[in-house]
């Protein structure tokens, strides 16, 4: 008898050994951060970081029962040292997974070597159409929006307010002129027109010849797609220039998220469309809020959700394969069957891998983009392109 409890009690310590060191075989899980830590883009990145870190403190700092070790890169937002950079990551440090970036050019290189490679990519901001469109692999997801998505939700804003016709002014690049694209599609489709498509390429900053062209056209309303440093220049000369008593400025929400205390009285009563808002006053944004607050001393913006969310779906995959990333349709298929519980709202994945939600409509009041209403709920990305 004594001896059968013995033989048990050393299978079952022979059995909790293997688990073990099953665990520590997998040892620990090396995240490569490739985010701009320099030049118009470096607070978003920042705050993509952030996010991602609480995200993992609030898990006791394991994912999928493994610890993290992490690797960055900063990215520049230089799509011509993008495919280098990614390299560096997949190939010198052999990262398991990748979270990056923002830049839409630099994310595609990205993508393109995620794909290649099988290197799980998610992104937590690069909004280019094509990484969930052509582009689209199992092994890519997104945590943040398509160019097309909150572009499109200002589209159909500007025509339900009576607006005829726009003019818009963006960087020269995916992520601008994917953008005007979307915003054309919705306020075309409800009766508008864009008279005409102005840029400067990125990252300038030099508007005073365009600002002038449009206050001679004078269109009803003016859709713009700027985001971080380039924003704050941005919203503050289209005030200098007076265009804000004449012409309201419509953007994606990019134009000024993480930018009101910089941009301050230019930036009062400028409506746009983001996938989130201040004062969505629910249970689980407060409390990601309060926590945000607390651990930076900084009010947390889109960037630092897509950060904090990038981070939620890639537990949800690696809990689902108990840390062993050699099961890569398990993994997606985890992300792909979830209902992510964002401070944004809860939201799902489309079959192209990228985010369908909400798209509030907010107001600059102070320094807080207030949530006005939903203006279009559930929104998807067509994922033109993407075969899976
Ligand atoms: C992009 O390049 O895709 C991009 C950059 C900054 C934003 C949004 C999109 O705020």
């Amino acid at each position: 008898m004594s001896q059968r409890i013995a033989r048990t009690t050393l299978t079952a310590l022979a059995l909790a050994c293997i688990a073990t060191l099953g665990h520590a075989q997998q040892g620990k899980l090396k995240v490569g951060l490739m985010l701009p830590y320099s030049g118009t883009y470096t607070a978003l990145g920042v705050a993509i970081e952030n996010g991602f870190k609480l995200r993992v403190d609030e898990l006791g700092g394991k994912i999928g029962g493994r610890e993290i070790e992490y690797v960055k890169v900063d990215d520049e937002s230089d799509p011509a040292k993008a495919t280098d950079n990614v390299n560096k990551l997949i190939k010198r440090d052999n990262v398991d997974v990748i979270i990056g970036t923002v830049h839409s050019g630099v994310t595609m290189a990205m993508a393109k070597a995620a794909k290649e490679s099988g290197t799980v990519l998610i992104v937590p901001n690069g909004g280019a159409d094509a990484v969930t469109g052509p582009m689209c692999a199992p092994n890519i997801f997104r945590s943040s929006f398509s160019n097309w998505q909150p572009a499109y939700a200002m589209g159909e804003v500007a025509a339900k307010q009576g607006k005829k016709t726009a003019m818009t002014i963006t960087w020269k690049y995916a992520a601008g002129d994917e953008s005007v694209a979307g915003f054309k599609e919705g306020f075309e489709k409800g009766g508008g027109k864009v008279t005409k498509e102005l840029t400067v390429p990125f990252p300038n900053v030099e508007f005073q010849a365009l600002l002038t062209e449009i206050a001679a056209a004078k269109p009803d309303a003016v859709y713009s797609f700027y985001a971080g440093g380039g924003a704050v220049k941005f919203v503050k000369d289209y005030a200098a220039a007076g265009l804000n008593k004449t012409i309201p400025l419509y953007g994606p929400g990019f134009l000024t998220d993480g930018t009101l205390e910089a941009q301050g009285d230019a930036a009062q009563g400028m409506l746009t469309t983001l996938h989130y808002a201040d004062g969505l006053n629910t249970a689980r944004d407060n409390s990601f809020r309060t926590a945000y607050a607390t651990k930076f001393k900084l009010q947390p913006d889109v960037y630092a959700v897509q950060g904090y969310d990038a981070a939620q779906m890639l537990a949800i995959g690696l809990n689902a394969v108990k840390g062993d990333l050699t099961k890569k349709a398990e993994f997606s298929g985890a992300i792909e069957k979830a209902k992510i519980d964002s401070p944004r709202g809860p939201f799902t994945i489309s079959k192209s891998h990228n985010p369908v939600q909400d798209f509030y409509l907010r107001k600059v009041e102070g320094k807080e983009n207030k949530l006005v209403n939903v203006a279009v709920k559930g929104l998807a990305d067509p994922g033109r392109g993407c075969k899976m």
